[in-house]
């Protein structure tokens, strides 16, 4: 059953009082063990997400479960620290539902982050890679049975999922920061268990570069708003069957240690000249 529109604006009225009328510029999406980064904000605000009408609760491993509300690089950001899975029991519909608030709100750019396992063998644990497109084969997503009576059309196109002009400035940041940066497809996979070896090569033959567990219902979400959408992910580990060894949900948090200083250089710069 689709989520009734009102729902979408009791949420972001809630918030819009709550924050004194703070229109928000970006939406930052914030992965597995990435949310540091709303610690960031200037001025910043935080909000449990079980504080928020129908806001659902984060369960996983480094997702704090709250909404920061400041500024980056001067912009007006609204960070989550930490998202909803569809691992977690949650429809996509529930994972994407705070993109839509945050439009509500005013956000018109969403910059989403995630770790992810490295399925292009060219790539290394601790790579950042900018996102050039995505993959759900999972035959369900966060708009089957929509409230369509909210937009113009049904169908809407998904040729440029992550907008070129932002991905242009991110890879300028990163030439002129000395910031290796990767580009590739992601490809969802719903999780929560890790893929097999047989799956990541099917991924690999079918075009995917990175695998993850999140992402991609905000960003269609994110299209459906009309919102521009950068995405950049952590490759936290190799995926399944490339290297000799069994995945482990620590690497992930490890990993993201280490890249914190790359990820919010990026990041930050993004913000500034988005
Ligand atoms: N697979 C799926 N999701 C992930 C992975 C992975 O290897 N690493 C981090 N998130």
């Amino acid at each position: 059953m689709a989520t009734p529109s009102s729902f979408y604006h009791d949420s972001a009225e809630y918030l819009r009082v709550r924050l004194g009328g703070f229109k928000p510029e970006i939406l930052l999406i914030l992965g597995s063990g990435l949310g540091f980064m709303a610690e960031k904000l200037e001025n910043a605000r935080y909000i449990p997400y079980n504080e928020i009408p129908r806001f659902k609760n984060s369960t996983a491993p480094g997702h704090k479960g709250r909404l920061a509300a400041g500024t980056l690089a001067g912009k007006r950001v609204l960070a989550m620290q930490g998202r909803v899975h569809v691992y977690e029991g949650y429809t996509p519909e529930e994972v994407a539902f705070p993109v839509r608030v945050a439009n509500l709100l005013g956000a018109d750019k969403l910059l989403v982050t995630c770790a992810s396992g490295g399925v292009n063998t060219a790539y290394s644990p601790g790579d950042l890679a900018l996102l050039t497109d995505i993959v759900n084969l999972t035959h369900t997503g966060p708009l089957v049975g929509f409230d369509i009576s909210d937009f113009d059309v049904r169908f809407f196109d998904m040729s440029h999922v992550f907008s070129r002009r932002a991905r242009k400035v991110a890879g300028e940041i990163a030439r002129e920061q000395n910031i290796p940066l990767r580009e590739g497809v992601y490809f969802y996979m719903p999780g929560p268990q890790f893929e097999t070896p047989a799956e990541i090569r099917a991924i690999r033959a079918l075009g995917g570069d990175l695998v993850g567990m999140s992402t991609v219902h905000e960003c269609i979400m994110a299209k459906r708003c009309g919102m521009e959408v950068l995405g950049v992910a952590l490759v936290s580990n190799m995926a399944a069957g490339v290297l000799d060894q069994p995945l482990s949900e620590g690497e992930v948090l490890v990993e993201a240690e280490k890249a914190a200083g790359r990820f919010s250089e990026l990041v930050t710069a993004v913000a500034e000249k988005w």
